[in-house]
């Protein structure tokens, strides 16, 4: 191609310059000089030569030089630039370009085009690209090549490079095609302009695409064409056109020659804005060297550019660091160069194609890196535009949340599955309004990234590499996946929950009517019924009123008699316990309050007792061993074990807390091992091992299998932990606000509830079971009936004082009566030896033989009687 090479110096004399039309760098060169009419006036010197040509652009440099020109400015070509180069370097001349940037350490090179690299590494970092097409043409595309293949080399990207300058418009067509093919539906395009607006033409009717233009003009392509579509392209735009400095300068450049040029001028492109800012360094430059009086004058013909040794300009040295050191605010930002020339500390806008037409997503600097600042808002014209299009919702076969339909080959698309997350993927949509086709995950995984090659698997990697646009699938929401997609808020919650072999229902045993009452009430009914006998009898053997005068034919002492022996004392509250009563009643007060408190406590025991045998005898009692993770912890009989490598299993290895790092600690070193390679093995072990394995894992599934056939698992205590499954979109997709708000929306129209009754329990084959579920009838514990025993124990206390008060007194009365006039002591003997010796003849008499035990307890409580006499009474 024919380039336009343009030479200028200061303070020429001559302008004789040979223009050429059409290039628009060259016509903005015209236009800048133009604007500049001040002092130091700048004088063009123009010579148009082909940059391809070595020989003319040796001659032209030579000529220029000799004529003594301060800098060139000019374009250059890849097969010319190295030659440039080496002479500016040896010869001390400046050279300002606005053509692409070339990796070189030259000086003297100013380069106003920043470079593309770190902008482009940055975009495809925040894309996920691992596996793309890079698309370039050899003028501007090689260092970025380069750069791309050292990267991919280190994070092993799988990139195909294509080199546009070999392509004919026939074998693009079959590249593409050989793209769609294999799937390659990320590309980068790395040209000037005009071949841009070409390709883009080209493969404006491809979908699925994503494009990235490496190009700095992306408002200047024409991209009329492509809006509609709205197909995925994202570019650079350097020249900020919101900025009114700017758009002031292109209404001037739009009107600048209107008069003798016939056609209307188009706006200013990002390479005549980047010619403009050439122009302005230069004027800046010598401006400053002029205010700083540097003598910078060259007299005469300056000198031979072929001599050998060459021999450089001296003042070269100070224009170019004049030109180094200029910082402005031009057409493309904020302009400054580095000590090697090149563009430093700019700003490049990331902008993307939608239905409206481009919008800024974002922009790229060398201090922050990349920064996404665009922001989806649900439901806005983005959304209701997109609304034609059918998203693709990755999901899993898992049971019950997607499975297929028995007869799935009659169906076609959706129609096939059916499910909890297939009914739930429809409900979203229904609320947000789109179409969807559902695809099973390539891989049959969740999600996990590879700790070597870093790329992410499964659903997760559907997401991140843009082959879905939702997951629906019991999908867990993690920290490290939230990192890279976006979940909606929880559609379901559940947690680590045990599940073990339903315990065989134990038939009601032939002792089973004791169960009611807990051992120990039994013991203690025995123990109380005895104490209470034995109180009975003593109270009555000490409370006078319990005597009898029996008519006596014989003697002239009244015999008297007592019912309370102690056989009869035990029949008494054997009688009132089994609530038959009983002929014989004490009489005394003493012995009637004993006999109150132990009525009192058979009537409440006996209640107790009565309501509950009602429903143990009813209820066939399963008897589970385990019924909490504290249980299956202080146990070591029956192993338990969780899916080796699941997030399970990761839960017990992380776990602080003391029961689950027990548990930790006896499955990892359990033998045979506990872990199971899939959850389908782990209910099977479960089930074949009579009750001796329990087996961890998410509740929503260990429920589910609770209800299918043959129903001989069960799912006891609480959830472990908790989290939730969540509806998943990639990172800043459009969808994720409707989507989150739909499932908000379900969530509190109850339909998840509906959808889970649906799916877990109306579908399940074991039957409705509220029965024996919950209603846990368990013995009653003493500490429910523990008052009973202590009002009998009481009342037994009261007793027996009020009949030590009853025989105090009675003995009193009864020494009185029969004037005797002792002392107190001799008194008291003597009732006693009175009593007692009736009592005994009276025994004796009536039982014809002496009863030893009777002898001991009658002294023992005389000793005890005296004691307390010669005390208080
Ligand atoms: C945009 O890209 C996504 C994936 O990156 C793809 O699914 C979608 O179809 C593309 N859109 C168009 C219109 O090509
Ligand atoms: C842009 O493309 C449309 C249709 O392809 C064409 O009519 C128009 O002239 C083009 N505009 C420019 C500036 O190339
Ligand atoms: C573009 O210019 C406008 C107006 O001066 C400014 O608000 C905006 O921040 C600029 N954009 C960039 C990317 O510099
Ligand atoms: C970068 O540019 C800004 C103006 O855009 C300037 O204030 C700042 O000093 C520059 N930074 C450096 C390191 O030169
Ligand atoms: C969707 O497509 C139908 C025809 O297929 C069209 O009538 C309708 O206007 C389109 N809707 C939107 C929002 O583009």
């Amino acid at each position: 191609g024919l380039f336009i090479f343009v030479f200028f110096c200061f303070f020429c004399f001559m302008s004789q310059c040979l223009f050429p039309t059409g290039s628009h760098e060259y016509e903005v060169f015209r236009f800048a000089l133009a604007q500049h009419q001040d002092v130091p006036k700048l004088v063009p010197q123009v010579d148009m030569v082909d940059t391809g040509s070595s020989f003319a652009m040796t001659y032209a440099f030579c000529s220029q030089f000799s004529k003594g020109v301060y800098a060139i400015m000019g374009l250059y070509d890849r097969r010319t630039v190295n030659m440039l180069m080496s002479f500016c370097g040896s010869l001390h001349v400046c050279f300002v370009t606005p053509s692409f940037p070339v990796q070189t350490n030259n000086q003297f090179v100013l380069q106003l085009r920043p470079q593309l690299q770190e902008p482009l590494m940055a975009l495809l970092e925040h894309f996920y690209w691992t596996r793309f097409v890079y698309m370039y043409s050899s003028d501007s595309g090689l260092t970025v090549l380069q750069r791309i293949l050292d990267t991919a080399a280190e994070r092993s990207w799988q990139v195909t490079s294509v080199n546009l300058d070999t392509m004919t418009e026939g074998t693009f067509v079959k590249l593409l095609a050989d793209l769609d093919y294999k799937k390659d539906f990320q590309v980068i395009i790395n040209c000037e302009l005009e071949r841009l607006n070409y390709i883009l033409n080209l493969v404006k009717n491809l979908k699925n695409y994503h494009f990235i233009l490496a190009n700095l003009g992306f408002l200047d392509l024409n991209i009329t064409e492509f809006q509609k579509l709205a197909p995925n392209v994202t570019g650079f735009q350097l020249v900020n056109r919101t900025n009114p400095a700017v758009e002031k300068i292109n209404q001037e450049w739009m009107g600048f020659d209107s008069k003798d040029l016939k056609l209307t001028r188009k706006r200013l492109k990002y390479t005549g804005a980047l010619t403009y800012d050439g122009v302005n360094v230069m004027v800046k430059a010598f401006q400053n060297l002029r205010r700083q009086r540097i003598d910078i004058s060259r007299r005469g013909n300056a000198g031979e550019c072929l001599a050998n040794p060459p021999a450089p300009w001296g003042q070269g040295i100070d224009i170019q660091r004049a030109l180094q050191q200029v910082r402005l605010e031009g057409l493309t930002g904020h302009v400054q160069f580095n000590e090697r020339g090149h563009r430093t500390n700019y700003t490049l806008t990331v902008m993307e194609l939608s239905l409206k037409g481009p919008r800024k997503i974002g922009y790229w600097n060398e201090k922050r890196g990349y920064v996404n600042t665009a922001v989806y808002r649900p439901l806005t014209e983005e959304i209701f535009g997109l609304l034609n299009k059918t998203y693709v919702v990755t999901t899993i076969l898992e049971a019950p949340y997607m499975m297929l339909k028995k007869n799935h080959e009659q169906f076609e698309g959706n129609e096939k599955y059916e499910g909890y997350c297939a009914e739930l993927a429809a409900e979203i949509a229904k609320h947000v309004g789109f179409t969807y086709r559902l695809e099973l995950v390539g891989d049959g995984k969740y999600g996990a990234r590879d700790p070597e090659s870093k790329m992410w698997n499964g659903m997760v990697g559907e997401l991140v590499y843009g082959k879905a646009d939702m997951a629906v699938a019991p999908l867990t929401i993690t920290l490290v996946r939230e990192q890279v997609i976006d979940f909606t808020k929880p559609f379901m919650s559940l947690g680590i929950s045990i599940m073990i072999k339903k315990p065989t229902k134990s038939k009601p045993g032939v002792f089973s009517f004791l169960d009611p009452l807990a051992y120990e009430i039994w013991m203690c009914i025995v123990f109380a019924y005895i104490g209470v006998s034995v109180v009975l009898f003593l109270v009555s053997r000490f409370s006078p009123y319990e005597w009898q005068a029996e008519d006596s034919d014989e003697e002239d002492e009244t015999v008297l008699s007592n019912d309370f022996g102690i056989f009869n004392s035990l029949w008494f509250s054997l009688g009132a316990f089994m609530q038959q009563g009983c002929d014989i009643s004490p009489r005394s007060l003493s012995g009637r309050i004993v006999g109150g408190v132990w009525w009192f406590f058979t009537l409440i025991i006996i209640s107790s007792y009565t309501a509950n045998l009602a429903a143990f005898l009813t209820v066939e009692r399963m008897v589970s061993p385990i019924e909490s993770a504290e249980d299956l912890a202080k146990q070591t009989e029956i192993a338990y074990g969780t899916l080796d490598g699941g997030s399970t299993k990761e839960f017990f290895r992380r776990s602080k807390i003391a029961v689950f790092e027990k548990m930790w600690s006896y499955m990892r070193s359990a033998d045979p091992s506990v872990f199971v390679k899939n959850t389908n093995e782990g209910v099977i072990r479960v089930r074949k091992s009579k009750g001796k394995y329990a087996y961890l894992l998410e509740s929503s599934m260990n429920e589910y299998i609770e209800q299918r056939k043959p129903c001989d698992t069960m799912k006891v205590g609480g959830n472990l932990d908790s989290k939730g499954y969540g509806v998943a979109t990639p990172k800043g997709s459009p969808l994720r606000i409707p989507v989150n708000l739909a499932v908000l929306k379900l969530n509190e129209q109850a339909v998840l509830d509906k959808l889970k009754n649906k799916w877990w329990y109306d579908k399940g084959e074991c039957g409705h079971k509220d029965s024996g579920r919950k209603d846990k009838t368990s013995a009653l514990s003493l500490s429910n009936v523990a008052g009973v025993f202590y009002i009998l124990i009481g009342g037994l206390g009261l007793a027996m004082l009020v009949a030590l008060v009853e025989f105090c007194y009675k003995s009193r009365i009864e020494s009185r009566r029969m004037k005797v006039n002792y002392t107190t002591t001799t008194t008291t003997t003597i009732t006693i030896t009175v009593y007692t010796r009736k009592c005994i003849s009276h025994i004796i008499k009536t039982q014809g033989r002496f009863p030893i035990m009777f002898v001991d307890m009658t002294f023992i409580l005389f000793f005890l009687y005296s004691k307390i006499q010669s005390g208080t009474c």
